[in-house]
């Protein structure tokens, strides 16, 4: 049996129909930016979230440097980010000419609290916190740590869509929520897309402006802007696919409590949940400090894996100017190492899922 992680055509084969019949609708419409699509989904998407605006974007990327940018955070300022992240939570401070200052990786492979304040100076104008692999950062002692020192919080949750913190969603406790619908995330799209979420009507209004080149009124330009609009076709698919977005978190859940309940080798070690904190297992990753063999076994019996990620932002080359030698970051480092996801997808079989634990008990 082959099972490949981040299979997607499973999940569109669950509602092929309703995808279809929208992307007809939205074709036959001949209105193809920022149109009704657009507007229904960012009203959707803060109802579902509890919260007053969204506005949709074309990445999780631009999301992250739009948010960054309508703080009016720029070159001098640096904002904490946690060092175990994917590139683009790093890139969206760097876009901006301002300086990531990373924090530690906790044993749940989130940001460090315990390391926060000490990385505080009189520069530090945010703490951008990344709900990993889908499980929410502990958020009460983020939110009490800005609130000291007087921070924004910006929460990059590409990977955490209605991930709860004592039964509040991701995305809604700082300043901004970043999102991205990136076609593997839980909330996928058929293509790029992204969103912020915000209670702030002139963050709102701000970002809203950024992203059409910088004009509220057809033609006004205010400021050098983006063209990182939402399109139409994608927002009426995300319609479908948000109604869909609570059963596919069960179903993920139902997958990754399998995986912990039935994964025994005492090679491999399973994730942990922090307390107050839910995942929606956007990834189920494991370690073992003999990844790579691990991996080549799991490969050998048509288990496809992925690691996320391999290299930490602070030792890519695209960060070599940041001086930051290895070693700088142990925790995040050795993950980088040790980790692997394993295959955890809407419409996975349960024949699947079994042969997975089998291989791996196996091991
Ligand atoms: C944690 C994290 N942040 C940001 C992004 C960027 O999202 P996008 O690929 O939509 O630009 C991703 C996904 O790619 C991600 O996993």
């Amino acid at each position: 049996m082959k099972v490949i992680s981040g299979r997607l055509d499973r999940a569109f084969e669950l509602h092929q129909k309703e995808y279809e019949d929208k992307a007809i609708e939205v074709l036959r419409s001949g209105w193809y930016i920022l149109g009704k699509e657009v507007s229904s989904f960012e009203e959707e998407f803060a109802a579902h979230n509890n919260i007053e605006y969204c506005v949709g974007v074309a990445s999780g990327l631009d999301a992250l440097a739009l948010a960054i940018r309508a703080l009016g955070i720029g070159e001098g300022d640096e904002v904490l980010v946690q060092a175990n992240t994917y590139i683009a939570s790093v890139m969206g401070i760097t876009m901006n000419r301002a300086t990531p200052v990373f924090v530690e990786a906790n044993k749940y492979y989130n940001i460090s609290v315990e390391d926060l304040e000490s990385k505080i100076t009189p520069k530090t104008k945010a703490i951008m916190v990344v709900h990993l692999y889908g499980q929410a950062c502990k958020m009460d002692v983020v939110m009490e740590v800005a609130k000291k020192h007087g921070l924004y919080v910006v929460e990059d949750c590409a990977q955490s869509h209605d991930a709860c913190y004592n039964g509040k969603k991701t995305g809604t406790f700082g300043d901004i929520g970043c999102f991205s619908f990136y076609p593997t995330k839980n909330l996928g799209a058929f293509g790029d897309a992204g969103a912020i979420l915000t209670s702030n009507k002139e963050l709102r209004d701000k970002i809203a402006m950024l992203r059409n080149y910088g004009s509220k009124v057809k033609y006004h330009f205010e400021e050098v802007g983006l063209n990182s609009r939402l399109d139409e076709l994608q927002a009426g698919l995300l319609r479908v696919r948000l109604r869909y977005l609570e059963a596919m978190a069960k179903e993920r859940e139902r997958i990754a409590d399998y995986y912990t309940k039935n994964i025994k080798n005492d090679k491999i070690i399973k994730p942990e949940l922090q307390e107050g904190a839910t995942s929606v297992w956007h990834q189920y990753v494991v370690r073992t400090d003999e990844r790579d063999r691990f991996e080549e076994y799991l490969k050998e019996n048509e288990i496809i894996t992925t690691i996320h990620y391999p290299i930490p932002p602070h030792l890519s080359k695209a960060y070599e100017y940041l001086n930051l030698k290895e070693g700088s970051f142990p925790m995040t480092e050795k993950y980088a190492k040790e980790m692997l996801s394993l295959p955890i997808y809407n419409g996975m079989t349960d024949e699947e899922v079994k042969y997975v634990v089998e291989v791996i008990n196996k091991y």
